[in-house]
């Protein structure tokens, strides 16, 4: 079998590479290990910036997200029981929207069916090989346990933090960073309305907590919570009771509560590898650099990478190969600007466990700082809504 470019992983960044790629008349071929059910209904990230949305509405991808998705003007940044608001648009001239990633996945992979565009679920025992020649191969099992060679011109290693992509890429020439946070995220979805129209991102001496929403009848929160955590030790009242005491304000908020349909514990690292190309292997989203959650950042750096990756394939299946050559920096430059400010909102936000008291009051001073200084508000408004595509 024969396509021009391979994409290992049908996350966001695999389907969406596949997809711009459709639109500029390259063939591509995904493979994704899960099932197809499994990947239409994984509950993750949920804001959406504005770049992301614009990128989206451009390629014919916006019509659920117009009707479903919720644009959000500010949010509320929530310490000392009370409520400091960043006014996003205010500040930006910008807004989010907030619209499941599965929302996400399912349009691409529904946009994909619609198209005959070729995806394989339930694939095994993927190998990459000759990345570093003109004709890279990828080998790998279907569904059926059939075996399969598809040669290709790209690969893109779009398999997320734990896929095969970025360890084909030999130690010698791979530098990675790395980031690890005493948290973790207890994250619910839960059959009630939002409690407010906002997210509130909640500091509290017991830990962080956040309030989002995925529509007017489910919201989605979060907890901060040890890695070590087991999640048998969360009964649902468990949940109810830290997320009350920690959204907890003077005022009259009232936490809404409702049956909790998922609920799951997510790690919080921040991972960097470079560069994010080797020969023919290029590597987007997840596969590449992974943040912690606070800057709600994942998905959106996954979609930035492959709008550059596209394009620059494009030009390198014409024969021009410059984009490609400069992939990985020009991506790089929006990755660390996402990891800086992800680190920033999570040691902003957590409460740390080791920290002393310098620590807690540097944190509350910069806590005070950006909920009172318009400017200090702007730079955090600039980040949050997504700076413009490189
Ligand atoms: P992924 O979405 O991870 O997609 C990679 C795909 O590759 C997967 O479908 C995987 O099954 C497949 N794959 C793996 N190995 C192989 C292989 N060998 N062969 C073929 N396919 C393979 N971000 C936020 O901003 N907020 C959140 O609340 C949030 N929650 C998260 C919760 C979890 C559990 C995780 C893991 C991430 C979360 N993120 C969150 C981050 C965000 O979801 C990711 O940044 C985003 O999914 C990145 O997209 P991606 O396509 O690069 O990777
Ligand atoms: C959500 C996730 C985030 O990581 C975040 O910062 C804000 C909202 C969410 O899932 O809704």
């Amino acid at each position: 079998m024969r396509t021009q470019v391979a994409v290992i992983g049908a996350g966001p960044a695999g389907l969406l590479l596949s997809y711009l790629l459709h639109l500029e008349g390259i063939d591509a071929v995904v493979l994704e290990t899960r099932d197809r059910e499994y990947v239409r209904q994984r509950v993750r990230a949920g804001v959406c910036e504005q770049p992301t949305v614009e990128l989206l509405r451009e390629i014919g991808l916006g019509a659920r997200l117009d009707v479903e998705g919720l644009p959000h003007e500010g949010f509320s940044l929530r310490f000392d029981r009370a409520d400091h608001r960043i006014a996003l648009t205010e500040l930006t001239g910008k807004s989010i929207t907030v619209y499941g990633q599965q929302e996400i996945v399912k349009d691409l992979i529904d946009a994909h069916e619609a198209r005959g565009l070729p995806v394989e679920f339930e694939v095994s025992g993927v190998e990459l090989s000759g990345v570093d020649t003109e004709h890279p191969v990828v080998r790998y099992r279907d569904a059926d346990g059939v075996a399969h060679t598809l040669e290709c011109d790209v690969i893109a290693g779009c398999d997320g933090f734990h896929g095969v992509s970025r360890p084909s890429i030999p130690d010698s020439v791979l530098k990675t960073f790395t980031r690890d946070y005493p948290f973790a995220w207890l994250g619910v979805l839960a059959r009630t309305p939002p409690s407010d129209e906002e997210l509130i991102y909640a500091h509290h001496e017991r830990g962080f907590a956040l309030h989002s929403m995925r529509s007017p009848e489910i919201t989605r929160l979060y907890l901060q919570v040890d890695p070590a955590e087991d999640l048998a030790n969360w009964s649902d009242d468990r949940i109810w009771s830290e997320l009350t005491t920690r959204l907890a304000v003077d005022g009259d908020f009232v936490l809404r509560e409702g049956p909790i349909l998922d609920k799951g514990i997510t790690p919080m690292r921040s991972f960097v590898a470079e560069p994010m190309r080797h020969g023919r292997l290029f590597l987007a989203g997840d596969a590449a650099h992974i943040v912690p959650p606070t800057g709600a950042k994942g998905m959106n750096l996954a979609v930035a990478d492959v709008r550059v990756l596209s394009r620059a394939l494009k030009a390198l299946l014409k024969g021009d190969p410059a984009p490609a050559e400069s992939y990985s920096d020009t991506c790089l430059r929006r990755v660390w600007r996402a990891e800086h400010f992800s680190w920033f909102m999570t040691t902003m936000l957590h409460t740390d466990p080791d920290a002393d008291g310098f620590a807690r009051r540097l944190q509350l001073s910069q806590l005070r700082y950006t909920a009172s200084s318009r400017a200090a508000a702007t730079s955090l408004a600039e980040n949050y809504v997504g700076l413009p595509f490189a």
